[in-house]
């Protein structure tokens, strides 16, 4: 939520090419505009904007110079790219019923930057349709990947803190041990996945943080442990949810220990509507991109808030880099903003014909 930098240089970059940039109060972000010379539907292009605290190792002649901060997610790309789109809208802008918003969010990484964004008035007032997309390096410049239904994984956390009583290392019947309450918690919630959810539907749970003692012979008090819950269904992530919770009861019973359960929600599942995504590879064939089945990531995305408010798509654009996202040294190559461009430029015109002979 600090791209103050960022929103300058694009609302430079977007009045420079006469594309309407929108007043809205918006500390960080920015709102634009295209209308077409006829009346018509409002759709809307997103593009996340924020950066990552990693320092950048790619050794690019345009390589970050803040320091310890970097578009190691490609969120450059994606700014690049929906831009190229709205220059492109804007020259045809003539002969287009109807009005492309384009959408540049601040802090995705952050989680919630999406929601306070898409809340903000003037945003997301009157869209009918949400398109977006993350670039994907395991995918070949010119192929866009495309998928019906969910995407990007719902990413939830826990914080569960076991309380016992510290002790002797020699004497532990004197003692209620919370690592031994705490090794058998982190065993039984991976049943979670293997036995208590169906093997048609997926979930992940993962503990990535457990700490508790300071040395060799002496029991301690509390353990804490952390992780993360990874869900493509809302009713899966409820059901997980539960299980969590009886589990650290049962657990907290047998072995006579106080555990305390946090849940945070966090986004939700990304879910395209199927619509738009076989509009979608309708027009990335029609353009001669090639189009694969996108698989799912189990990365999350505050791009689903926008499901909230319209019909919404979210595609992968190849940019065939040779590092994953969140890599220092994350690139990618050459021509792949070009095909965002294009692709969401046409993307945007068949979006906009599509909603306006549906009346
Ligand atoms: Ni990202």
């Amino acid at each position: 939520m600090q791209e103050y930098e960022t929103t300058k240089r694009l609302k430079k970059w977007l009045e420079e090419a006469g594309v309407v940039v929108c007043t809205l109060p918006l500390e960080t972000g920015l709102v634009a505009e295209i209308k077409g010379a006829r009346p018509g539907p409002l759709i809307a292009l997103r593009a996340d904007i924020d950066g990552l605290p990693i320092e950048e190792r790619t050794n690019l002649s345009f390589a970050s110079v803040r320091q310890g901060v970097s578009h190691a997610c490609g969120h450059d790309v994606h700014m690049t790219g929906i831009l190229g789109a709205a220059f492109l809208l804007n020259e045809q802008k003539e002969r287009m019923a109807g009005t492309v918003r384009i959408l540049f969010q601040p802090g995705e990484e952050s989680g919630s930057g999406g929601v306070w964004f898409a809340s903000q008035p003037g945003v997301m007032d009157g869209v009918q349709a949400v398109l977006g997309f993350h670039n994907k390096p395991d995918l070949p410049v010119g192929s866009i990947g495309i998928k019906e239904g969910p995407l990007m994984a719902g990413c939830d956390r826990f914080e569960i803190e076991i309380n016992g009583k510290g002790g002797h290392g020699g004497m532990p019947e004197r003692c209620i041990d919370p690592i031994a309450a705490g090794s058998q918690l982190v065993n039984i919630l991976q049943s979670i996945v293997s036995r208590r959810i169906s093997s048609l539907d997926n979930a992940v749970v993962s503990v990535t943080r457990f700490q508790a003692g300071n040395t060799w012979n002496v029991i301690p008090d509390k353990a804490v442990l952390e992780g993360t819950v990874r869900t493509f269904q809302l009713s899966v992530r409820q059901k997980v949810a539960q299980y969590l919770k009886d589990i650290c009861e049962g657990v907290a019973l047998a072995s006579g220990t106080k555990i305390d359960l946090q849940w945070h929600v966090g986004p939700d599942p990304v879910i395209n509507d199927a619509g738009l995504a076989k509009l979608a590879a309708e027009t990335g064939r029609k353009i001669g991109c090639r189009i694969t089945k996108a698989e799912p990531n189990l990365a999350g995305d505050d791009f689903y808030i926008y499901s909230r408010y319209a019909p919404s798509c979210y595609l992968w654009v190849g940019t065939e880099g040779p590092y994953q996202w969140h890599h220092p040294a994350y690139t990618v190559k050459d021509g792949a903003e070009w095909v965002a461009a294009k692709f969401f430029c046409q993307l945007a015109l068949d979006t906009l014909a599509r909603f306006g002979t549906q009346g």
